[in-house]
């Protein structure tokens, strides 16, 4: 395991990882939220998706990357990854150098603001099968009922840099359909490559939908981590973005550029 980090690290990175290119999601949010720190952003694309491997899988690349971050002298780490976090993220608080900072489907707030009393939320398999999750929705659905469904395939659509075409447009206008007959109001992303999505979902419903994404959740918790440790960079200066994927093919970089909004050079995770 890697020793405590020394003190007074404020201008250190931050590492930020996902299964895949879902987490951009969540850096997107960490860049608006806190421009001044320098992020350093995994994408473990060799081995999405992560929705439908095993608890022990997930938890060894988890312990992977975190150990690549630690190397990189980060100084806190986001799980941006609701299956990670599901299955490890106590794991990786237990055994980690800095703090650690997770996703969960945003149960809580979606009950808040649902008026039907029901409840759509998008997942991956990982994630609703998990015991975090099966606890989530005990403390946090109250009267609500949950529809709950794992979308095989969304993954790997968005991995592609498909947001829109005619494959997963197939994939997720049942379920939009389904859930609208069920008299769903309020969508929760409870997989951080979901909110690519939006702009699509929200056309197959119609706007009907209140469509909730805790990325900007996920930033602020960071914010307020980082504030109490004593962390965050005020340097009042530009941070730094860096790229690293597991998998390096032709269209990597074009992908992440895509997502991220902007050119984006990506290096091989070693
Ligand atoms: N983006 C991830 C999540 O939030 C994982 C998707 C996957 O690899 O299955 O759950």
């Amino acid at each position: 395991m890697p020793a405590d980090p020394a003190p007074d690290l404020n201008h250190l990175p931050i590492g930020v990882f996902d299964s895949g290119l879902g987490g951009l999601s969540v850096l997107q949010e960490i860049r608006h939220h806190l421009p001044a720190e320098h992020l350093i952003y995994v994408a473990d694309s060799a081995h999405a998706p992560y929705g439908r491997r095993s608890t022990q899988d997930i938890l060894k690349r988890c312990i992977v990357i975190r150990d690549f971050l630690y190397h990189q002298s980060c100084k806190a780490m986001v799980v941006a990854c609701n299956s990670a976090t599901a299955i490890c993220i106590d794991t990786l608080r237990a055994t980690s150098p800095f703090p650690v900072i997770g996703i969960e489907p945003a149960i809580k707030p979606a009950a808040l603001a649902s008026s039907s009393g029901k409840i759509g939320l998008l997942a991956t398999q990982a994630t609703l099968e998990s015991n975090r999750f099966q606890s989530l929705l005990q403390a946090w659905a109250g009267q609500c009922k949950v529809f709950a469904v794992p979308c095989p395939g969304f993954v790997e659509c968005i991995e592609r840099g498909d947001l829109n075409g005619p494959q997963v447009r197939a994939l997720a206008s049942p379920v939009i359909q389904d859930m609208l007959c069920q008299g769903v109001d309020t969508l929760v992303l409870g997989c951080t490559h979901y909110p690519f999505l939006i702009p699509l979902l929200t056309d197959l419903s119609n706007g009907r939908l209140n469509i909730i994404n805790p990325a900007p959740a996920v930033a602020r918790q960071l914010q307020r981590r980082l504030h109490d440790n004593n962390l965050l960079n005020v340097s009042g200066s530009s941070g730094q973005t860096h790229f690293y994927s597991s998998s390096l093919t032709a269209h990597t970089a074009s992908i992440i550029s895509q997502l991220w909004g902007q050119r984006a050079d990506v290096q091989l995770m070693r």
